[in-house]
Parts: structure tokens; C-alpha cells; sequence
């Protein structure tokens, strides 16, 4: 049985990072090297200062501190790495394609396409290739034909095993899996392949906690997964309007059913809308797979959990804009949060951004305060979001004068008519909020967007306080 040694991951971004670094720190008999073409990353992640990592997750600076320099390390030298690796995971950015056939829906998988070439290119010994990144079902095909194609008569079993992490609480998720999931080909040299990747995890993982299936399972289980997940969110987002509408208060609503056994409670937090790099993009992914293979009645079934998370964005900027008035032209609205949920320094189709771009369509101006997201963040978001939309240069310069970015809470709700919440940070929770209200104008508006506060202590000091499903 073989056994491994050297791992390599091609990709050290929010999965590549963590997940390495875990193996890494749990198996100190392998030797785990993390590569990447962005130098700057690499850079970030070989920093003696462990508060400049380019992820921020709560317990990763600890693990990395521990493995760093003994069996981590982070390179730019892809080729000398892939070389020297028994194992090679594949951890690179799967985006929705954004130009030609498939836009706005199909993954993108010019990335991971890219690394099984350059493996075939340079491979000149067996090697065992693991998708770690999110992949329609049917890629380790795909996969299969480019390495295979190198001619030089090396070997490569291609396994899928997808990361179900969440960013904020990705070591905790790393070091207690609900499952890790290993899917490969049902046939001798397959079923080694599995038992080496097996392995890997046993070092800290039991045997009830890894699951093996075929490939398609494993490669499809993924994007199953997220569309559940997603789903639930939803779902209750979907009840949130008709609670706001009856006087029935989603958080209540949410409590009674999920003390149904059969429903469960998790997941049923109503919400301005679900962000993250995974959800929306795995779905549409879904959908798109869907409608290739004629599906089109489940390819709308799933389409409509991307349909209702939009809405509940709009819907939340809609009430902002109603709320005061029907225009916040000139007004100054307080954003608390900009990372699409709490721990993360990530941004990505964060809810934050859209609310913004709606409230500022109407002439707001945003001023905005996150724990963990930078001003060059958030101008870039909302300069990517222009961009696509394809706004000119001049446009989206005027647009970015509406937007301030403060390292002080009280300094961007300091003279602002309304506040925002958009992530659930619980630095929120411990805020004076009677000084904060005395610095307002009035009357002060507060649009909970995670149902954090609590609205009979903010309604007493003098708030006129709404939060998403209440009535
Ligand atoms: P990311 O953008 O943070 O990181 C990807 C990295 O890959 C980037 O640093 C990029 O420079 C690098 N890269 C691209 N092409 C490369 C190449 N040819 N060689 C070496 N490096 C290359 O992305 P991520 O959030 O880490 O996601 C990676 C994959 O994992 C995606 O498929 C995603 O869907 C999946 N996933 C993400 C999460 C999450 O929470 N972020 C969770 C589960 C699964
Ligand atoms: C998700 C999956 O949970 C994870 O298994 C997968 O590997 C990657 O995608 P992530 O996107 O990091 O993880 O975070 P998650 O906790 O799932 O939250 C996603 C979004 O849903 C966030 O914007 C969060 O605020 C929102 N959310 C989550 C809700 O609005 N309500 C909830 O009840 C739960």
C-alpha cells in the first residue's frame, strides 16, 4: 500500500491555506509544500508577522506558527513542487465564468484546467491527483484525458475529495469534520489510491468520520451539499417577508420548527441575503449543469434559491430607501459590516455590497466600518461590481466619492441618519449604543440585517429599530 510523503497543493487561498495547514500540523511524518503564481500570497503566508497571513480565520495563526518552516511551507516554485510530491492536491479558484458560452452560470475551470497541465507536463513519476476545489460532476474525466495525454507513461489516479469547511470556523471545522469525503475509481489501483488519502486523515480523523463513495458521487455531493445549505437560508428568508407582513416574528418561527427533530435548528437564521465565494456560485453551477443535460424543471427548482437571496437584498436596501422617507439622496447611511459573515476578512458576493450598490443608486452615501475588511476592499468590490456591469472609469469614480471606510465604528455612524447592520460581528452587540444614538441625526434608524440587536433595549433608548422578519 502506498504510502504518503510528500503532498503538494496547487492554490494557498481560503481552502488551500487551512487545509494544508491542518494536514500538515496532524501528520508531521509528510511534508506539505503550498503553491501559488501570486507571489504577494506567498509572501503573506511566509510573514514572520502572523497577523499579516492573507486569510484570517480564528486558530489559524497558532497552527500555522506550529508547522511553518518544520513540514509547511508556501512557494512560488509550482514545477520543483509538483516534481517532488506523491500526492497533489488542486485547490485553485473555481469561479462562474464570466464571458462566452456558460457565462453567469458554469464554473470556470480554465484554472484547474491549467494545473493538470502543467502536472502532466512536469510529472515524471506516479502521482496521485486530488481535487479539493468544487467541480461539476463529471470533471476528474476531464482531468483524466489532459494528464493521461503526457505520454511518459506515469500514472495518475485522480480522486475527488471536496472541502465542506466554512470560513470563520474553518480549524474547528478542519480539526472535528462532520465527514471528509474520498470518492474515486472502483478499480484496484483506484481503491489504493482512496486507502493512501485515507490515510492522511487518520492521522486525527476516525474511521466513521470518512466517508468513501465512487467519483461522481463525491465530485456531485458538493454542490448537493451547498444547495441544501443554501436552500434552508432561503427558505426562511423567503417566511421573513410574510413574518414582517403578519406579525409573526421569524426568529420564533424559525425556533418552533427547528425543534422539530426531523428539521433541526441550524441554518434557519434569517438574513439580508447569504454571501461567501460558494453558495451563489455553486448553485448556478448546478443549474447550469441542470439545463445541459435537459433537466430544466429542476434546473428552475434550484434557480429559485439564487432568486429569492437577491430579492431579500433588494428587499432590505427597499425598506432602508421606504423607511426614510423614500429617498436617502444626500443621506448619510452607516454600514456595520462589510465581510459576508462574521470571523472572515472575506467579501465575496457579500450582501453588503449589493445593499450598497442599491442605496447608493439613490444617492446615498455609504460610510462604512468592518473589524477585518479594508478600504481598498470594499472600493474594490464595488468597483468590480461596476465594472461588470460596465459602467465607464468616470462613472465609477463618481460613484466611489459616495463611499468612506473608517478603522472606528463611532467615526462612520458619527451624523449618519440611518445604521445598517450587514455582518453579524459580535464586537456590535457590545457597542455603547446610547452614545451612538446621541451622535445621530434624528429620528435615528437602525435596519438590523442579522437580528443581533436586541430591538426593546434599542427602541427604549430612542431608536426607531426594524430587524429582518420582525413585524
Ligand atoms: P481562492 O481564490 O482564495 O484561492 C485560490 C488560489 O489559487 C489563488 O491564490 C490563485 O492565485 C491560485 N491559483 C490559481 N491558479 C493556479 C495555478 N495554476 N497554480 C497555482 N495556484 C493557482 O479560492 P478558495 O476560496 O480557496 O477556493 C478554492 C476552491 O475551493 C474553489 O473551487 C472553491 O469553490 C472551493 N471551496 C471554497 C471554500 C471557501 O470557504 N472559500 C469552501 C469549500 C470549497
Ligand atoms: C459554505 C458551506 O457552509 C461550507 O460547508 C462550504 O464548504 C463552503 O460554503 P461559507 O460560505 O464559508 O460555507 O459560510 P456559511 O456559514 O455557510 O455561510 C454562508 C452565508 O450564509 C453567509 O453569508 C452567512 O451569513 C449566511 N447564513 C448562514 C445565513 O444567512 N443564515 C444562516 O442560518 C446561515
Amino acid at each position: 500500500m502506498k504510502k504518503i510523503k510528500n503532498i503538494c497543493c496547487l492554490g494557498a487561498g481560503y481552502v488551500g491555506g487551512p487545509t494544508m495547514s491542518v494536514i500538515a500540523l496532524k501528520c508531521p511524518d509528510i511534508k506539505v509544500t503550498v503553491v501559488d503564481l501570486n507571489a504577494d500570497r506567498i509572501d503573506a503566508w511566509n510573514d514572520d508577522n502572523l497577523e499579516n497571513l492573507p486569510v484570517y480565520e480564528p486558530g489559524l495563526a497558532e497552527v500555522v506558527e506550529q508547522a511553518r518552516g518544520k513540514n509547511l511551507f508556501f512557494s512560488t516554485d509550482v514545477d520543483g513542487a509538483i516534481a517532488a510530491a506523491d500526492m497533489i492536491f488542486i485547490a485553485v479558484n473555481t469561479p462562474t465564468k464570466t464571458y462566452g458560452e456558460g457565462k453567469g452560470m458554469a464554473a470556470d475551470l480554465k484554472f484547474v484546467e491549467l494545473c493538470a497541465r502543467q502536472i502532466a507536463s512536469v510529472a515524471t513519476n506516479d502521482k496521485i491527483i486530488v481535487e479539493k476545489s468544487t467541480l461539476p460532476v463529471r470533471t476528474a474525466e476531464t482531468l483524466q484525458t489532459i494528464l493521461d495525454s503526457n505520454g511518459n507513461g506515469v500514472n495518475f489516479e485522480v480522486l475527488s475529495n471536496p472541502e465542506f469547511l466554512a470560513e470563520g470556523t474553518a480549524i474547528e471545522d478542519l480539526f472535528e469534520a462532520d465527514r471528509v469525503l474520498i470518492g474515486g475509481k472502483q478499480t484496484p489501483s483506484g481503491q489504493e489510491a482512496i486507502q493512501a488519502l485515507v490515510d492522511v486523515y487518520a492521522h486525527w480523523l476516525s474511521p466513521s468520520q470518512i466517508l468513501t463513495t465512487n467519483v461522481w458521487s463525491s465530485e456531485l455531493s458538493k454542490l448537493t451539499a451547498n444547495a441544501f445549505l443554501a436552500q434552508r437560508i432561503s427558505s426562511i428568508n423567503a417566511l421573513s417577508a410574510l413574518c414582517e407582513v403578519t406579525e409573526a416574528d421569524v426568529d420564533e418561527v424559525a425556533h418552533a420548527i427547528g425543534t422539530d427533530s426531523r428539521i433541526g435548528p441550524k441554518f434557519l437564521k434569517a438574513s439580508v441575503g447569504f454571501g461567501g465565494s460558494c453558495f451563489q456560485k455553486d448553485i448556478l453551477n448546478l443549474v447550469y449543469l441542470c439545463r445541459y443535460f435537459n433537466l430544466p424543471e429542476v434546473a428552475n427548482y434550484w434557480e429559485q434559491v439564487i432568486i429569492m437571496n437577491d430579492h431579500q437584498k433588494y428587499r432590505f436596501a427597499k425598506n432602508i430607501i421606504s423607511t426614510l422617507f423614500n429617498t436617502v439622496n444626500g443621506k448619510k447611511i452607516a454600514f456595520l459590516g462589510w465581510a459576508f459573515k462574521k470571523d472572515t476578512n472575506d467579501t465575496r458576493e457579500s450582501a453588503a455590497i449589493y445593499v450598497a450598490e442599491y442605496l447608493i443608486e439613490d444617492g446615498a452615501e455609504i460610510h462604512v466600518y468592518d473589524p477585518k475588511v479594508s478600504a481598498t476592499k470594499v472600493r474594490a468590490d464595488l468597483s468590480y461590481l461596476w465594472e461588470l456591469k460596465g459602467l465607464t472609469e468616470d462613472k465609477i469614480t463618481k460613484k466611489l466619492a459616495q463611499v468612506f471606510v473608517y478603522d472606528d465604528p463611532m467615526a462612520a455612524t458619527h451624523n449618519s441618519h440611518a445604521i445598517a447592520i450587514l455582518t453579524e460581528w459580535d464586537e456590535f452587540k457590545t457597542y455603547d449604543w446610547k452614545s451612538i444614538y446621541e451622535n445621530m441625526y434624528k429620528p435615528a434608524f437602525v435596519f438590523d440585517g442579522r437580528n443581533i440587536l436586541d430591538a426593546t433595549v434599542m427602541k427604549s433608548i430612542g431608536f426607531q429599530f426594524k430587524g429582518i422578519g420582525k413585524g
